[in-house]
């Protein structure tokens, strides 16, 4: 009886100290070993990229984003736009009506949401957050969408998104961190203005950014605006003056970067 017990105990034992071995190890524990395979590596690159775009991937970069900004936490937050997403790739998508892969993803958020310029596939930059991506997706279940995707969808408030009422909640709320005139300060990054992201981001959508806004922001004190401060201050952030949509013909974005500089000098945009 006691024999069978202290066996059961050391059975127990062996498999916790084998699950933790076979556990994932966490990004300081590879960045402190002293010799990494390639996939390893290129999962550190991968992490650093999301972390500090600006410093990592600068030659594909236009704005003043990091990856992390918006896939909070590195991508680890559920419901701000989390990472873990590898079992859901490829599948097709209305924006560009093709199979996108994850590849794709990637470079597409360079090109909208960091206004920059679409990495090719191949290059490091794309091949090491499609590492890190993989990282962070161990353990999910293939076409099965993991936990707390995206952002939520806020519930019908009976009212339209009022961008007027949003200037409120945006002075009141937001200002004091992103800057009155939404460019950002030390502590946040701009939420309009050339260094925010484009026109054609999935950011400039008053629904998904009012779910973003609603979970994750003020940051420190998050969840404290109703759905309808929310949506207010989304539709407020969707009427700013952002970099256009590089979908848009070169006629078109002479234009607006001529609507843009007057405007800019007249100091419109302002809330
Ligand atoms: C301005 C905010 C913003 C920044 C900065 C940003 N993204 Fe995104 N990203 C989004 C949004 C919003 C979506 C989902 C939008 C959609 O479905 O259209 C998304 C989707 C993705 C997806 C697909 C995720 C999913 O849920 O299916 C990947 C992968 C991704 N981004 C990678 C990146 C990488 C890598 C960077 C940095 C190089 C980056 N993003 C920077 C806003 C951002
Ligand atoms: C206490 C400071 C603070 C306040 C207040 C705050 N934010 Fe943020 N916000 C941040 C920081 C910091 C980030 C970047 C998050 C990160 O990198 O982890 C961010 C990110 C964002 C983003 C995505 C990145 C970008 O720049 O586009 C949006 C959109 C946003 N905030 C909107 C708002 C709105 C709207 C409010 C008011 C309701 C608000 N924030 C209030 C600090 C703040």
């Amino acid at each position: 009886m006691t024999r069978n017990w202290w066996c059961a105990m050391a059975l127990a034992a062996f498999s916790f100290s084998a699950m933790a071995a076979g556990a994932r190890p966490t990004i300081e524990e590879l960045k402190a070993r002293p010799v990494l395979d390639d996939y390893e590596s290129n999962i550190v690159y991968g992490y650093n990229i999301v972390m500090e775009t600006q410093r990592y991937a600068p030659r594909y970069v236009g704005s003043r984003l990091n990856c992390t900004n918006c896939h909070l936490k590195g991508g680890t937050q559920p419901e701000g736009f989390p990472l873990n997403v590898e079992g859901v790739y490829p599948r097709w998508r209305a924006k560009n009506g093709v199979r996108n892969g994850l590849g794709l993803r990637i470079r597409d958020c360079f090109l909208y949401s960091l206004n920059g310029v679409m990495p090719p596939e191949e290059s490091p930059e794309v091949q090491a957050v499609a590492a890190y991506i993989h990282y962070l997706s161990e353990g999910e279940v293939i076409g099965r969408p993991p936990d707390r995707w995206g952002v939520p969808t806020l519930p019908e408030t009976g009212s339209d998104p009022n961008p007027a009422r949003g200037s409120v909640v945006y002075k009141q709320k937001c200002a004091a961190c992103h800057g009155a005139d939404g460019q950002g300060t030390a502590a946040a990054p701009p939420v309009w203005g050339p260094g925010s992201y484009n026109a054609g981001a999935g950011m400039n959508n008053v629904q998904r950014v009012a779910g973003f806004i609603w979970a994750n922001m003020p940051l420190g004190s998050e969840r404290s605006l109703t759905h309808q401060e929310a949506l207010d201050v989304a539709a407020f952030l969707h009427i700013q003056l952002r970099p256009f949509d590089p979908r848009t013909t070169n006629l078109w974005k002479l234009v607006e970067r001529i609507a843009q500089a007057v405007s800019s000098f007249f100091g419109a945009g302002k809330p």
